[in-house]
């Protein structure tokens, strides 16, 4: 059966987006210095060649593990899900050509139809909650896995319903001080992990947990 998985950038002290990273300042990184935080946060990722050609930054990148396990997250995944805000993000940084290249399921209040990109992605809008959500993203993902993509909002949610079976998480070392926590809002009975796999590198350690 598919796998439900978690993949993200956490800053050392916690935080998936640092503050000031709102829709309001998008356009100003410069705002509680947002943007050079959150390019601390995702530089390791920027790096990697696949990631590169993924977004169109052009040739170059490192080949190495780190790179080997970019690739594999994106082609275990046969649907992603994520958050209005973090949509909204993308909406407005992706390529025309969206790096998911599967169904992408946003969980929202507001009501839209799918937007459709080149290149395999279908971003549909969901209102009815991340159990639906998660039902239609298993009908589509067939034998690949689900990434449970962010933010911290909606990784809470699936967290708190407790189908989130591998927690991948690349801890850069790297302070924000103040932002979107992951690790909260989470109620009891808590999810159980045991440690998987750790891959040390200077920019970033990839610990992978999984469900016990
Ligand atoms: N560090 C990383 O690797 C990483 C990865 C992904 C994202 N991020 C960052 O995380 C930040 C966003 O995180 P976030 O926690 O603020 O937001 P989020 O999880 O992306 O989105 C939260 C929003 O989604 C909608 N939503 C969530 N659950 C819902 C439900 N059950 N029913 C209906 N609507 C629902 C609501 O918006 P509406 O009410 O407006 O519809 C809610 O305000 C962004 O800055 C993003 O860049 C970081």
């Amino acid at each position: 059966m598919s796998k439900v998985f978690v993949n993200i950038a956490l800053s050392l002290d916690g935080y998936m987006a640092p503050e000031g990273m709102t829709m309001e300042h998008f356009s100003d990184p410069g705002h509680k210095d947002w943007g050079a935080k959150w390019g601390a946060l995702m530089a390791w990722a920027l790096d990697q060649q696949y990631l590169r050609e993924k977004l169109r930054f052009g040739e170059g990148g490192e080949t190495g593990p780190v790179n080997d396990l970019v690739r594999a997250t994106f082609e275990r995944s046969g649907a992603h899900i994520m958050g209005k805000r973090m949509f909204e993000g993308g909406e407005r940084g992706w390529p025309e050509e969206a790096p998911f290249h599967t169904p992408v399921y946003v969980l929202t209040h507001e009501r839209r139809e799918p937007w459709v990109r080149p290149g395999g992605t279908t971003f549909y809008f969901i209102n009815q909650g991340p159990e639906r959500a998660l039902a239609l993203a298993r009908e589509a993902a067939g034998n690949r896995d689900i990434r449970i993509s962010g933010g911290a909002d909606v990784i809470q949610q699936y967290l708190n319903l407790g189908v989130v079976d591998e927690l991948e998480i690349a801890l850069v070392p790297v302070l924000f001080g103040g932002g979107w926590r992951l690790f909260e809002n989470l109620r009891e009975p808590l999810p159980q992990f045991r440690i998987d796999k750790v891959l040390d590198t200077p920019a970033a350690t990839h610990l992978r947990y999984v469900r016990q």
